[in-house]
Formats: C-alpha cells, sequence, structure tokens
C-alpha cells in the first residue's frame, strides 16, 4: 500500500491501475477510522481491482464554530488499518493540495442539501459536494462508497452525480453499529463516560419507530413524538431535530407510505451525533 500526498502521484497510480484494466474504487473519508471505514474498504476491496482511500479532513465543510481543529486526525494508525484491509493507495492530501491559493469555485447543492443537516449547518454539504466532486476528478473512480450512516450525504452526492453527468458509480453501504447500537463515528471519541451510555438512546429510538410502524401506525407526526419523548427521557440528549422523511426527497411525510427514513440529530454534551434507519413497509 502506499500514500501519497499529490494529485499528481494519485495520477500516475490510478493511470497505471487502469492500464492494467483494473476497475477504481474510492472511499472518501476524514480519517480516524472505524468499523464503518472499514466497511467502505471491504466492499471496495470486493468489488474493485484498485482500492482508493482519501483521508482528507476537508476545512470547507466545517463551519467557524464547528469541530474542525479538533476533529481527531491519526493518519499512521488509519494507514495499518487500511493496509490491513488490502487497500492499495491512500491519498492524504495537505488543504494547500485541495485548495490551492486562488481556488473559486464550489459545487452548490440545492434543496436536497438545504434541509435537516444543512439547515442546522449552512454550507456544509456544499463543502461535501465540492470536495467529492474534486476526489472524483482527481481519482476518477468508476465506484464511490458511502456510509448509509450519513444517509443525507448519500442522496447530496447521489444528486450531484446525476445532475453534473458523473460516470461515477454511487454504492451506499450500512451503516456499522457499537454493541449497544451506537453507530459508530468518529466523533463518538469525544464522548466522556456518561454521555456515551446516554447515546445508546438513539437506536432505541429507531428501533422504538420501526417497531412501531410494523405494528401497524401509519401517523409520520405520532411516530416523530414518539420517538422524540423516548431521546427527551434521556437527561443528557438534547434533541436538534427528529424527522419522518421520504427517502428520495427527504421532505417530511405525513403518512408512512412504502418506505420512509427516520432521520435524527442529538446533542450530548458539546457533541453532535446523527442517526437514521430507513424502514421498507410491506403491504
Ligand atoms: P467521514 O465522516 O470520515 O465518513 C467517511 C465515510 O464513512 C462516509 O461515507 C460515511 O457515511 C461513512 N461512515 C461513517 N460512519 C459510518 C458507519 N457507522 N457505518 C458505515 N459507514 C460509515 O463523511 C465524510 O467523512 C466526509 O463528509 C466526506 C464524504 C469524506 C467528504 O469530506
Amino acid at each position: 500500500m502506499r500514500i501519497v500526498e499529490t494529485i499528481a502521484e494519485v495520477r500516475r497510480a490510478i493511470g497505471q491501475a487502469k492500464a492494467e484494466g483494473k476497475k477504481i474504487g474510492l472511499a472518501p473519508t476524514m480519517g480516524a477510522f472505524h468499523a464503518g471505514h472499514i466497511e467502505l474498504m471491504r466492499t471496495a476491496r470486493r468489488e474493485c481491482g484498485f482500492v482508493v482511500v482519501s483521508v482528507f479532513v476537508n476545512p470547507t465543510q466545517f463551519a467557524p464554530s464547528d469541530d474542525f481543529e479538533r476533529y481527531p486526525r491519526n493518519l499512521e494508525a488509519d494507514a495499518d488499518m487500511a493496509k490491513a484491509e488490502g487497500v492499495d493507495l491512500i491519498f492524504a492530501p495537505s488543504a494547500a493540495e485541495v485548495y490551492p491559493e486562488g481556488f473559486d469555485t464550489y459545487v452548490e447543492v440545492g434543496k436536497l442539501g438545504r434541509m435537516l443537516e444543512g439547515a442546522s449547518r449552512p454550507g456544509h454539504f456544499r463543502g461535501v459536494a465540492t470536495v467529492v466532486a474534486k476526489l472524483f476528478g482527481i481519482v476518477s473512480p468508476d465506484r464511490a462508497y458511502f456510509g448509509l450512516k450519513d444517509y443525507q450525504q448519500l442522496r447530496v452526492i447521489q444528486k450531484m452525480a446525476g445532475d453534473l453527468d458523473s460516470a461515477v458509480e454511487i454504492v451506499p453501504c450500512p451503516t456499522l453499529r457499537e454493541p449497544d447500537g451506537l453507530a459508530m463515528s468518529s466523533r463518538n471519541a469525544y464522548l466522556n463516560k456518561d454521555e456515551r451510555a446516554a447515546a445508546a438512546v438513539l437506536r432505541r429510538a429507531l428501533d422504538l419507530a420501526e417497531e412501531r410502524i410494523r405494528a401497524g401506525e401509519r401517523d409520520a407526526e405520532a411516530l416523530r413524538s414518539e420517538t422524540l419523548r423516548l431521546i427527551e427521557s434521556e437527561p443528557l440528549a438534547c434533541v436538534d431535530y427528529v424527522a419522518v422523511v421520504d427517502p428520495k426527497t427527504l421532505e417530511p411525510v405525513a403518512r408512512v407510505g412504502e418506505s420512509v427514513l427516520i432521520t435524527l440529530a442529538v446533542h450530548f454534551g458539546a457533541t453532535r451525533l446523527i442517526d437514521n434507519t430507513l424502514i421498507e413497509v410491506s403491504g
């Protein structure tokens, strides 16, 4: 496995892999790997001849008040984990490599990027879409792997790829969880012991919503308020939003149809966590 920092080195490695007839798989990440990241690498490894993982804490997707400075960074440990998964290339550029002096073009995400996370974090998806478009331009992958954990991000990327006629196939990957159900996240490391224990309420709340749907509940507001009530029963939880939405448009629904997404963002102390569940309803 090689670790490179420049776009030129990536292009050379990709040129060679393509000349060897290999399919290129890309997993964009911000590092601080956990099992969720590993899942993307494994899926890419199964499906592609040459696997690239980018490790870049992208400044344009963080607001000034966000956790950019304290976001965990540990390239050495990440490289060991990626190597063990058979990753071929890590691209770990500097901010100046990605955004050189004079950089002035951004991908403006429409409606999908303004709701939910976009409403709470204005400009976030503009930064995400811009860096992912650049990574697609740098790596020119056949397939790119994204986690369902960040469901809205996945939808924003799918929409961007469609709207901008990208040839990259976007591959969604399942959410990996801790034994108590908490979705793996690099930000879980910020939680103190009490907050970490409290955060398990998120999965319980999503499970409750699913149970209620399986039991026949179709009223979205009833589901939303039950989910909200369970989360708010945890004193350390401070809810940003809980929403019952159409998985495609991310618009709130009044009634649960064939499929529905329950998505939420909740603060535990200074740490903001997101999670969701996609529920397919049969009959
Ligand atoms: P990051 O948070 O490092 O996540 C990288 C990828 O891992 C994303 O596709 C994310 O959805 C996926 N992922 C995170 N937690 C997961 C989990 N518990 N199970 C499965 N997959 C999980 O998302 C970003 O970085 C950035 O916004 C990025 C796309 C790299 C652009 O900067």
